[in-house]
């Protein structure tokens, strides 16, 4: 069927001292970072929920389960990667990305172009079709008390006619 899909993605991972901090695949200098099963890239995963949501091939927990030794400690890029996969071979192109980051600290905006150059390699996308912006909590909540951090992604997927 030709025309438009859209898809929305979320995740929260806790922050906890020691762990490296990987958003959109790049490692953020923290004295803490995100915790979980695979490398927690709460970025990653809420792009690559927006991903299938649109395509509607169901969530990231389906197709990665957190029980499956394979994709266990996973380089949450080479999900993301597979899920563009998936979607190409659905017929269907990336038309954009646009995602959002709740962390309190640190300060990211140094690091969104190298983000946005990480994530658009992985999709094989041009940078400007990818949108990564930053949010504090304003100190309210567990994310602004600096215990997780949030990402929301939204996708837009144009039918390629094919297959
Ligand atoms: O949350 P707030 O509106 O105060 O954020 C102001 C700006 O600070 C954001 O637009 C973003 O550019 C930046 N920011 C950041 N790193 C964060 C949170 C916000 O660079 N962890
Ligand atoms: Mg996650």
């Amino acid at each position: 069927m030709k025309g438009y899909r859209t898809g929305l993605g979320w995740d929260v991972h806790r922050l906890t001292a020691g762990r490296p901090l990987i958003l959109g695949g790049v490692a953020v200098p923290s004295d803490f970072g995100l915790e979980g099963h695979s490398d927690a890239d709460v970025l990653s995963h809420a792009i690559t929920d927006a991903l299938l949501g649109a395509a509607a091939m169901g969530d990231i927990g389906m197709h990665f389960p957190d029980t499956d030794p394979e994709w266990m400690g996973a380089d949450s890029l080479k999900l993301l990667q597979h899920v563009c996969d998936m979607v190409s071979a659905a017929g269907f192109a990336i038309v954009n990305v646009d995602s959002t980051v709740i962390l309190e600290r640190p300060k990211l905006k140094d690091y969104r172009l190298p983000i946005r150059e990480r994530l658009a390699a992985t999709m094989r996308l041009f940078v400007d079709q990818v949108s990564v912006k930053f949010k504090t909590a304003e100190k309210v909540g567990p994310v602004g008390e600096g215990r997780s951090a949030e990402a929301q992604a939204i996708v837009l997927l144009v039918s390629t006619g094919s297959p």
